[in-house]
């Protein structure tokens, strides 16, 4: 074990920290973390932990959430410089309160990609592993759904419920970059292959797809498939997520990027260094308004409270 894992693994155990990993984390930040999961696992462990201090090593609002969830606790996030996920600055809550104005009688559900003060104006907040789940559990025909639109349209094939976009054009940069020549080379190439993309993804995209699924959903489908090839079609490092996963069972199956440059920079903001610093330094500490948290939660708990 090298020294700053050993320094980090000491911190932790002083100050009882405990260490959330997004699965588009780099190897090493996966590989000394607590927990790695999809952002739905990530708000359920939040909730579950007994620990004094969360390290949250993700974008700024997946460290939010787990403030939200937790404002007794201390949350800690790496790095606070360009950790920002761009979709989730797509939805001010000004447009959801004008979108609202617009139709009185649409129930709001917001993507857990959002800032925390828009998640308060939401009925219930959403991941792509249960965005359709949520949305049919509302008592209602109409639902504001956003920002990501390539979501939108994934709910919208699941639901009989009208599906309004906020905004017009939200969407994630690094999903964006997937188009219909990248899956007809790598069908070329590897006709074998099963094509797993991320609803993130483009419509054309999703549709040419064999499953659509969250990133947990993809690690667990290639995990119980009697398949051996996969073309992954989401950020890269979740191939190096699911390696680690097959490297504990021995089982070889293999991974192939849909695109080798979809990367996401603020996911890799976070190193073993600034770890250490945070947990040694105990910053840079979320804090978010008790209003805030207090309205964001009752959204959050309602996604929780729908059954997987
Ligand atoms: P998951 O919920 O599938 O982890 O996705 C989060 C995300 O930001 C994808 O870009
Ligand atoms: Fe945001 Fe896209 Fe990065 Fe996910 S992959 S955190 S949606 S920028």
């Amino acid at each position: 074990m090298s020294d700053i894992v050993q320094r980090i693994n000491q911190l932790k155990e002083e100050k009882n920290a405990v260490i959330l990993a997004h699965n588009y984390q780099r190897e090493e930040i996966q590989r000394i973390a607590d927990f790695v999961g999809d952002s739905l696992e990530l708000c359920i462990k939040a909730k579950e932990t007994d620990a004094d201090i969360i390290v949250f090593c993700g974008v700024d609002f997946m460290a939010e959430t787990a403030k939200i969830l937790n404002s007794d606790k201390k949350v800690l996030i790496p790095e606070i410089k360009d950790i920002e996920c761009p979709m989730a600055h797509q939805l001010p809550a000004e447009v959801v309160r004008r979108a609202k104005e617009e139709h009185p009688d649409a129930m709001v559900v917001v993507y857990v990609n959002t800032l925390a003060e828009t998640k308060a104006l939401a009925d219930a907040t959403c991941t792509s592993a249960n965005a359709d789940r949520v949305v049919n559990s509302l008592d209602c025909d109409k639902v504001l759904f956003g920002p990501d639109r390539n979501l939108a349209y994934f709910v919208s094939k699941r639901t009989n419920k009208e599906i309004i976009p906020i905004p017009e054009d939200g969407h994630c940069y690094v999903h964006k970059k997937f188009t219909v020549e990248d899956v007809k080379r790598v069908r070329r190439e590897y006709p074998n292959a099963e094509l797993l993309v991320h609803p993130e993804c483009d419509p054309e995209v999703q549709d040419l797809a064999d499953y659509v699924l969250s990133t947990g959903g993809m690690i667990r489908h290639v995990l119980n498939s009697d398949k051996k090839e996969f073309i992954i079609g989401t950020e890269c490092e979740l191939i190096t997520r699911i390696k680690l996963e097959l490297e504990k069972t021995g089982e070889e199956k293999v991974l192939i990027p849909l695109r080798k440059d979809a990367i996401c920079d603020p996911m890799k903001r976070i190193t073993l260094e600034k770890v250490e610093r945070c947990l040694r330094e105990e910053k840079y500490e979320i804090t978010l308004d008790e209003e805030i948290i207090k309205k964001a939660r009752i959204a959050i708990e309602r996604m929780l409270s729908v059954k997987i």
